[in-house]
C-alpha cells in the first residue's frame, strides 16, 4: 500500500463546451453545424451540466474528490469585444460556491480550446490583439470571482495544435484549410479560410508565440488582481519513444511540442501535465502502435507509465511543481479504467519518491462527453450519462478513484 501524502490535491475533470451544451457563440459551434463538418455529431445539449451542475458537483464530492476542474467559457462571459456578461459571471460565481459548499476546491480553465466567434473575425490565434485581449478576460474574471477560486490554469493545452499535426493524428493545416468543412466554417464566420485558425488547429510559429504571450499576459493581469491564486498552463506533454532509427526525429518533435514551452514558463506557479499515451518515433516518423500492445477506444496505446514519463520530463524542463491536470483512458470496459489509473497513479507515486514536486492527479473525465471531433463515442468518464434522459449512472471506477482520494491509500495491485 502507498500512502499520497496529505493535502494532495484529488481532482476529477471536464471543459465547459465538452458538457455544459448550448455554446452557441463559440467557433467549435459553427465547425460543428455546416454541411461538412470534420466533427462527427453535434454538441448540442451535451451533459446539460450548465443547468445540472448543482447535482454534479455533490456526485463528486460525495464520491471523494477534494478538488473539481472546469472551465469558463470566454464566449459566454464576453459576447462581444469588450461587452461583459454580467449573466454569465453570475452563473460562474454559483458553480464556484456550489464548489465551495460541497467542499471541493475548484481549479478553473480559462480557455480550454473554444474561443467565441468574434475572437476569430478579429484574426484568432494568430492576431497581435488576442494576448492582450485574453489577459482582459483573465482580469476580469480574476476581479469578478477570484475570490472563490483556489487555482487558475490559464490556457489548456497550449501545444495541442502541434502535438495533433506533427504526430499525425490530424492532417496538416493547408489540407484542414481546403477542406469543403473548414470553407463552411470560415464563411459563416465572414474570414478567408486562410486565416481562420481555432485554436485547435494553431499550429504556426505565429501561433504558437500568440499563445505564449496570451499565456503570460495573463498570468500578469491575475497576479495584480489577486496574488494569492496559483497560476500555470497546462500542456500535452508527450512521451516520446525512439525506435529503429528514429532519435532524431523524436528529439525533435519532443523540442517542438514539449521543450519549447515548458522552458518559457518558469515564471509560473506550477505546471499542469496531461498525457494519455505514449508515441513512437522511427527514422520516418510517428509510427502505429506495437504489435499486440491493447488499444483504447482513441486508438492509442494503452500505456499508462507514460505519465510517469511525462511528470518527469515536465519537471526537468520547467523546474515547477507538478499538477496531473489530465490522466485517463476511453474504454467500455471500466475495469480496465481501474488498472489504468492504478498503474498511472503508481508513476505518479515513483516521481513524489524521487523528491518531485506532485501536487495532485486529476482524472479526465468526470462525465461521459463530447469527445470534440468523434463525438460522444469515446467514454472517458467515471460516470456515464444516458444521451436521451441526461441520466447520470457512478461507474465503480468512479467509487474506486474516489475512495482513494477520500484515504489517500493506493491498495496494491488489482
Ligand atoms: C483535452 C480534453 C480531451 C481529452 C481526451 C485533452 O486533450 O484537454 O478536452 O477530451 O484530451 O482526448
Amino acid at each position: 500500500m502507498y500512502r499520497f501524502p496529505k493535502g494532495f490535491i484529488w481532482a476529477t475533470a471536464t471543459a465547459a463546451h465538452q458538457v455544459e451544451g448550448g455554446n452557441t457563440n463559440s467557433d467549435v459551434w459553427i465547425m460543428e453545424q455546416t454541411a461538412h463538418s470534420m466533427f462527427k455529431e453535434k454538441s448540442g445539449d451535451a451533459c446539460d451540466h450548465f443547468n445540472r451542475y448543482p447535482a454534479d458537483i455533490r456526485m463528486l464530492a460525495e464520491l471523494g474528490f477534494n478538488t473539481y476542474r472546469f472551465s469558463i467559457e470566454w464566449a459566454r462571459v464576453e459576447p462581444l469585444p469588450g461587452v461583459y456578461s454580467q449573466a454569465a459571471l453570475a452563473h460562474y460565481r454559483r458553480v464556484l460556491q456550489c464548489c465551495q459548499d460541497n467542499g471541493l476546491e475548484p481549479t478553473v480553465t480559462l480557455h480550454h480550446f473554444t474561443s467565441p466567434i468574434w475572437l476569430l473575425q478579429e484574426g484568432g490565434w494568430c492576431s497581435a490583439k488576442t494576448p492582450a485581449r485574453f489577459a482582459d478576460y483573465a482580469a476580469l474574471v480574476t476581479d469578478a470571482l477570484g475570490d472563490l477560486i483556489s487555482r487558475i490554469c490559464t490556457i489548456n493545452e497550449a501545444n495541442i495544435g502541434r502535438v495533433l499535426t506533427s504526430s499525425g493524428v490530424m492532417p496538416p493545416l493547408e489540407k484542414l484549410q481546403a477542406s469543403k468543412g473548414w470553407q463552411e466554417a470560415s464563411a459563416t464566420i465572414g474570414v478567408p479560410a486562410d486565416t481562420f485558425l481555432p485554436f485547435m488547429f494553431a499550429v504556426t510559429d505565429q501561433a504558437k508565440d500568440t499563445v505564449m504571450q496570451a499565456h503570460h499576459q495573463a498570468v500578469r493581469a491575475i497576479r495584480s488582481s489577486n496574488p494569492n491564486i496559483p497560476c500555470g498552463l497546462t500542456l500535452a506533454v508527450q512521451d516520446i519513444v525512439a525506435v529503429e532509427g528514429g532519435s532524431a526525429l523524436a528529439q525533435l518533435h519532443h523540442e517542438q511540442v514539449n521543450e519549447a514551452y515548458l522552458k518559457q514558463i518558469k515564471q509560473d506557479d506550477f505546471v499542469g501535465v496531461q498525457n494519455y499515451s505514449r508515441h513512437r518515433y522511427n527514422r520516418d516518423g510517428p509510427i502505429a502502435a506495437e504489435a499486440g500492445v491493447e488499444l483504447t477506444q482513441m486508438g492509442y496505446e494503452f500505456w499508462p507509465e507514460s505519465l510517469e514519463s511525462s511528470i518527469r520530463t515536465a519537471h526537468a524542463l520547467s523546474g515547477l511543481p507538478v499538477l496531473v491536470t489530465e490522466n485517463g483512458i476511453a474504454t467500455a470496459d471500466d475495469q480496465r479504467r481501474q488498472v489504468f489509473v492504478h498503474r498511472a497513479l503508481q508513476g505518479v507515486a515513483r516521481c513524489i519518491d524521487d523528491e518531485i514536486p506532485v501536487l495532485g492527479y486529476t482524472y479526465w473525465s468526470a462525465f461521459d462527453n463530447f469527445e470534440w471531433m468523434l463525438g460522444y463515442e469515446p467514454t472517458f468518464g467515471l460516470i456515464a450519462v444516458d444521451r436521451l434522459t441526461q441520466q447520470r449512472t457512478i461507474k465503480n471506477s468512479a467509487h474506486w478513484l474516489g475512495e482513494i482520494a477520500r484515504s489517500g491509500w493506493l491498495p496494491p495491485a488489482l
